[in-house]
């Protein structure tokens, strides 16, 4: 385990096969033993300072609640309560708290300056460094969509039918990081993925690029359609997600012209409402088909109420507490 300590966590892409797996054996035990509501005090008086430049549920209380699982605990930090609003920049905030506390773990999409800014946090921080989401990947999602994918399906995915499929775009969208990192990351494990999206919403090229080589050599494929009912036709586990919006632009362009940009997206909802996953895609799949959606979901638009709510259908809320499990075996290695 002395191997992890003091690893970087900002991408699958950087961590082995055989480093991966040791992290979901991990997170299995450590799930076996929340159950069993057995101490896992691996971290004792230890701290993660999280800094958080949007939102969360999942993110946030998935690392907060782990740390204090694990023993330790997680200060909760915004822009607005550190120096980082007056300047300060990611270099010397990462020397600093480095020098404080055990880990540093960093959301930072688009209203900062994204996986760059990240970087910057590894290179000069001391102790380990964990993207809770930038604009490139998303990787603590990866981990719990895999770790899911293994209690539904088996560790053996090799052959797995996986239909990624683009939603919609609007004001509140996510960047390009929940597909981009799912994309990468499956194929490792002989997954086959489809990615459906209309032509002007592709992922960004290099990621394609990098994950068609993940692909061979993890014995997995790699499709892309812009036929959203084509994709679905014998999928096992499909995913609905909206990656339109901001993702869709260039931040700069976007903040000097937000309401022309809003009111393309707003368009666009229009245009491509059905892009949904609905009964009627769902009867294309395998009879047997899974939902797996990050979260939060937008009801309606990225998948009707009947689907998501569907016992027998949807996993997404298995996804959702996995990030906890996955969370705490990535802290707890790397911390
Ligand atoms: N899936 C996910 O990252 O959710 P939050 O934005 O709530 O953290």
């Amino acid at each position: 385990k002395s191997h992890f300590k003091g690893k970087h966590f900002l991408t699958e892409d950087n961590w082995s096969k055989e480093e991966l797996d040791f992290v979901f054996d991990t997170s299995f035990e450590l799930k076996e033993k929340f159950y069993k509501e057995e101490p896992t005090l691996w971290l004792p008086h230890k701290t993660l300072f999280m800094m958080f430049f949007e939102q969360s549920t999942r993110t946030r209380n998935s690392m907060e609640a782990g740390m204090t699982q694990l023993g330790g605990h997680a200060h909760d930090l915004t822009p607005d309560k550190m120096q980082i609003t007056h300047g300060e920049v990611a270099k010397d905030t990462a020397i600093i708290l480095s020098r404080m506390g055990h880990g540093i773990a960093c959301r930072n999409c688009f209203y900062g300056i994204g996986k760059k800014y990240l970087d910057e946090l590894a290179q000069y921080s001391t102790k380990p460094v964990m993207s809770l989401q930038d604009d490139v990947y998303h990787p603590f999602q990866g981990l719990a969509d895999l770790m899911t994918i293994f209690e539904k399906f088996g560790r053996n995915t090799k052959g797995l039918k996986v239909t990624i499929s683009w939603a919609y775009a609007t004001t509140h969208s996510k960047p390009l990081s929940v597909p981009q990192t799912q994309i990468l990351l499956f194929p490792r494990y002989g997954i086959d993925v489809t990615v459906a999206h209309p032509k002007e919403f592709p992922l960004s090229k290099d990621i394609v690029e990098k994950a068609k080589l993940n692909a061979k050599a993890g014995g997995g494929s790699l499709k892309f359609t812009n036929d959203m009912n084509e994709a679905f036709e014998g999928a096992q586990i499909v995913i609905p997600k909206n990656w339109g919006g901001f993702g869709f632009y260039d931040m700069n362009y976007y903040l000097q012209n937000e309401d022309e940009c809003k009111k393309e997206m707003k368009s666009n909802l229009e245009k491509y409402k059905n892009w949904i996953c609905d009964e009627k895609k769902i009867k294309l799949a395998d009879k047997n088909v899974k939902l797996m959606h990050a979260l939060p979901a937008d009801r309606g638009n990225e998948v009707t109420d009947e689907i998501l709510d569907d016992p027998n259908i949807s996993i997404v809320f298995d996804e959702a507490e996995n990030r906890l499990h996955t969370a705490k075996a990535i802290m707890g290695l790397t911390m």
